[in-house]
């Protein structure tokens, strides 16, 4: 099985630049090359921050975009977007009773989990008990899982962007739950980060996407600001094939010389 997972495409309201790119351009360039070049994707995933702004025509724009697309796609709420607009636009996705934007879909592979871990008017994630408890029902009807968040479950070192990660005191119960069903969740992806990630959390392989506009600088440093630049996008084309999961990076707006060569010995000289 193959899937794309993509985040923070940070669209605005057409004609309004997001720290001097154009998101539409960026978004309808990875669209275009995924029908390309992964058509046989089962889904796409974006982890969130759909827009930047949260208005009405920024949405109408992410639909507008989606129109037609011939790959399924999965939505997901970020601190950049906002409830009732996201769901005017997007009535079809789940909504739970909480108003929480969380649902679950099983897969030739396993039980795809999308969390949401937005909370209105702040940029930190949120993970509160009613989310654990959902979370945790998920995972124990399922054999195989790989759960979905848009902020980082944990903190990675670098004190500004910790800042904003799921928040401290709903860490640990999320920690508690991932561990109770870790011979279950086979790989935890996230958005948010703007920059390429990996490692494991309580041993459960993790990995953050770099967005489709403006990447993040890691700083192990600062605890005030967090920088980014207009560094390569990408997307990730994940496949997933019986135990092994391999997570291919994309970078679909290079448009610079490429070198080819065969397998041949002498090809590499
Ligand atoms: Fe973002």
């Amino acid at each position: 099985m193959k899937f794309i997972h993509m985040s923070d495409i940070h669209l605005s309201r057409p004609g309004r630049l997001v720290e001097g790119l154009d998101p539409h351009a960026r978004l309808a360039q990875a669209l275009s090359h995924m029908t390309q070049h992964h058509a046989d994707a089962s889904h796409l995933v974006i982890t969130g921050d759909l827009t930047h702004f949260g208005e009405p025509e920024a949405y109408a724009a992410v639909r507008d975009a989606l129109e037609g697309f011939p790959i399924p796609v999965r939505l997901m709420m970020g601190n950049h977007d906002k409830r009732a607009p996201f769901v005017q636009a997007f009535p079809d996705v789940p909504q739970a009773p909480q108003g929480f934007v969380h649902y679950a879909e099983d897969l030739p592979a396993g039980r795809f989990v999308y969390c949401d871990t937005t909370e209105p008017e702040t940029h930190q994630g949120h993970f509160c008990e009613a989310r654990v408890a959902w979370l945790d029902q998920q995972l124990a009807g399922a054999e195989t899982a790989f759960v979905f968040f848009h902020h980082n479950p944990l903190h990675l070192g670098d004190p500004a962007t910790d800042e904003l990660s799921i928040r401290d005191q709903d860490q640990p119960a999320l920690h508690a739950v991932l561990k109770r069903h870790k011979s279950t969740v086979r790989h935890l992806f996230f958005g948010h980060v703007h920059e390429p990630l990996c490692g494991t959390l309580a041993g459960i392989p993790f990995s953050g996407v770099p967005s489709t506009m403006h990447q993040v600088i890691p700083d192990l440093n600062s605890a005030s600001l967090s920088g980014s630049a207009p560094l390569e996008p990408s997307y990730r084309v994940v496949l997933l094939r019986g135990e092994d999961i391999v997570i291919h990076q994309i970078p679909f707006a290079y448009d610079g010389e490429i070198i080819w060569h065969g397998n041949g010995f002498d090809d590499w000289a």
